[in-house]
């Protein structure tokens, strides 16, 4: 079978035209946030108990337990070149079962007061290179859209996926820690945030799926494979247009995490991280847009991936015709990954997010926001501030 690599701030807001903001550096700027301030997310740590049954990828030819830069370097390098290559050499189209239960770190946060009245649970699901502190960047209050959810009276669950922050770390490099492991525990969280009281002590009827990245490519597959678990879907640094994968894979020069960074010296060495600070930014950053506090908070947290996580991301998501609830798309105008540093580049006069649309035929709502001067790790950047309350804004519009 082939496998595609993906079907794969704070005032002085300029609104330049409908969809695009320019945004000045925060030093000069008040925080935006909603009535009840950044001060009004109450968060507790929620251990999970995530057991799955996925239908992983057996590789065929590879070392699962690699353990140093060149065979990696090798493999992504192979993977790059010549995808269809690859797959014929190393995906033969066999699976493996991978069924087990996975130890899962999640933060739950409410609101101190202003509790909305039937507001939908925000789940947000981090991406590549981080883990949930992608959503309460610490750098200050504004940056965090935890925070700025609870300004507004919504909760907010985000956990740490596979291998990062807390959650449990397989060791195996290919066949265990892949796109369908990961989606079948986004899965199963969202069917205990509805049906259990595992987290906060109550059920929770609403959730609306908020994604970044590989969290938006993981919350895209639920809304086609399991539309009945989302109220709502936002896909931040997410496009479909899979022309600058390969190039983010040589970006990236991804070396043994715990050779490159003293933070993840107790990793296996399956587990990989950007192999420089330069490949950090290139693939990331948006300079200058962005303190240099900024970038050293996310290169000194920066969390690993797996070979097996990377060459699986194109086998989940796709045409999702049976969701008929809101989708929002939001994307830094520069980001590399997604764009190739220009969302605004779309065939004939159109933009790349926009392409999105063509999954959703029976969306009730789709909404794309391209935010000018951003890279595609966007809560790093100086607008953070203002998309986060975008982000809200769309939440808060369509009654969830
Ligand atoms: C790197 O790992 C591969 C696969 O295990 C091994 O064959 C190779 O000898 C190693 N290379 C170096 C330079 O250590
Ligand atoms: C990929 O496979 C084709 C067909 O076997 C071959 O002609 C081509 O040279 C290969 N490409 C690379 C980069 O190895
Ligand atoms: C995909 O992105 C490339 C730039 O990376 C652009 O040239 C192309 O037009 C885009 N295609 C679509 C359908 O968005």
């Amino acid at each position: 079978m082939l496998v595609n690599l993906l079907p794969l701030a704070l005032s002085a807001l300029s609104l330049a035209s409908a969809a695009s903001i320019s945004i000045e550096p925060r030093d000069n700027a008040a925080p935006v946030a909603g009535p009840y301030g950044l001060g009004n997310a109450q968060c507790q740590p929620v251990k999970l108990r995530v057991p799955i049954d996925a239908k992983n990828q057996k590789f065929t030819d590879v070392v699962q337990q690699y353990s140093n830069t060149s065979y990696a370097t090798a493999q992504m390098t192979e993977f790059a070149t010549a995808q269809a290559n690859y797959t014929s050499a190393h995906l033969k189209g066999d699976t493996v079962q991978n069924k087990k239960t996975y130890s899962i770190q999640g933060y739950y946060c409410t609101p101190r007061r202003g509790a909305k009245e039937g507001s939908a649970l925000i789940n947000l699901v981090h991406g590549i290179g981080f883990d949930a502190s992608y959503w309460d960047f610490t750098l200050s209050p504004e940056y965090s859209f935890v925070k700025h959810a609870a300004s507004h009276g919504y909760s907010t669950f985000r956990y740490d996926r596979l291998g990062t922050g807390k959650s449990q770390t397989p060791s195996n490099g290919f066949d265990e820690t892949q796109a369908p492991t990961e989606v079948a525990i986004l899965a199963e969280v969202l069917r205990q945030l509805r049906d259990t009281t595992n987290v906060g002590g109550k059920k929770h009827p609403k959730v609306v799926g908020v994604g970044h990245s590989y969290g938006s490519v993981q919350t895209q597959a639920i809304t086609a494979t399991r539309p009945e678990l989302l109220d709502a879907a936002i896909l931040t640094g997410y496009t479909n247009n899979v022309t600058n994968l390969p190039g983010y894979l040589n970006a990236a020069s991804y070396s043994v995490a715990a050779d490159v960074l003293p933070h993840l010296a107790s990793k296996p060495r399956t587990w990989l991280a950007s192999g420089s600070e330069a490949s950090d930014v290139r693939g990331f950053f948006y300079p200058p847009y962005y303190s240099e506090q900024a970038f050293k908070l996310a290169r000194s947290t920066e969390q690993a991936v797996t070979l097996g996580s990377l060459f699986t991301i194109g086998l989940v998501g796709g045409p999702a015709p049976n969701f008929n609830k809101p989708v929002q798309v939001v994307n830094g105008a520069k980001d590399f990954i997604f764009c190739s540093s220009n969302c605004w580049g779309g065939p004939d006069g159109t933009d790349i997010p926009s392409g999105v649309k063509q999954f959703y035929p029976a969306a009730s709502k789709f909404s794309s926001f391209i935010a000018e001067n951003v890279g595609h790790g966007i809560t790093a950047h100086y607008a953070q501030p203002m998309i986060a309350e975008k982000i809200i804004e769309f939440i808060s519009q369509n009654g969830l």
